[in-house]
């Protein structure tokens, strides 16, 4: 039997639904075991790895670019094309394609080889640059040298101790005048959590602007069928 790669289809929700199932018993977040960094990394290398090429079986993949994203870079045509993009934990690329659709010179990494690779062979005559990198690891020379930075659920997907300084590598990987746009679940400060993932509070801006990133847009975005639960999309620059 063909298998479905159309997210909205059931029979493809249901493969998910029983991969997600798997991946929760051996995420060390969803089993208390908060030991070691390196054991979440090893997750997000499990994900790719026994998907086996199947999308269903990576939680976060829907084929398309995120609509919050998507309509970021619509609402922005002429402005996004020649900008230097870097798009953090790219997972299966779509994000990253679509701004390379809109003119922009697209790098985007993500610490899972198998994710790269499977981008890139779904994107096989894409602009963009993928390369396998962890974001506490970047090489030197990106320093400073992009024009937007792109995140989506990556910041949500680690542990809420690191993202101060995964805002502080965005501010350093900016160029003069650069931007970093977040595309997250959000949640009221006060709301109960069980990550993963980690839905960002409004306290993420104060904690942003401890590590010289401003907000230039906060966006609330209301849970509706085209995104489903409430999110922030924040455009973010240097402070000062
Ligand atoms: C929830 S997924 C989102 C993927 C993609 N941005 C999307 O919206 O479909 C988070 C991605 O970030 C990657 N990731 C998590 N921590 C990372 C790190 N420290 N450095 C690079 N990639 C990371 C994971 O491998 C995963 O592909």
């Amino acid at each position: 039997m063909k298998l479905s790669h159309d997210p909205s289809s059931p029979e493809f929700q249901a493969r998910r639904a029983q991969a997600r199932k798997a991946l929760d018993a051996i995420d060390p977040a969803m089993t208390g075991d908060r030991a070691s960094e390196s054991k979440r990394q090893q997750w997000f290398e499990a994900v790719y790895s026994r998907a086996e090429n199947d999308p269903a079986c990576v939680p976060w993949a829907n084929l398309r670019a995120h609509p919050l994203t998507a309509a970021f870079v619509k609402s922005q045509l002429r402005g996004i094309a020649g900008l230097r993009v870097l798009d953090v934990g790219c997972g299966l690329g779509d994000n990253a394609e679509c701004f390379a659709a809109a003119g922009a010179k697209v790098t985007a990494f993500d610490f899972v080889a198998d994710a790269v690779a499977w981008a890139k062979r779904r994107f096989a005559e894409s602009k963009v640059d993928y390369q396998t990198a962890d974001l506490f690891a970047l090489p030197q020379e990106w320093q400073g040298q992009f024009d937007l930075i792109h995140e989506c659920y990556t910041l949500q997907a680690m542990s809420p101790a690191r993202v101060p300084q995964a805002l502080a590598i965005f501010r350093d990987l900016l160029a003069s005048d650069g931007r970093v746009l977040i595309v997250a679940r959000a949640r009221d400060e006060e709301e109960e959590i069980s990550g993963p993932p980690w839905p960002l509070p409004p306290s993420i801006f104060d904690v942003a602007k401890e590590q010289g990133l401003e907000p230039v847009m906060i966006e609330d975005v209301a849970a509706t069928a085209n995104v489903g639960r409430r999110h922030w999309r924040v455009l973010m620059r240097r402070v000062g």
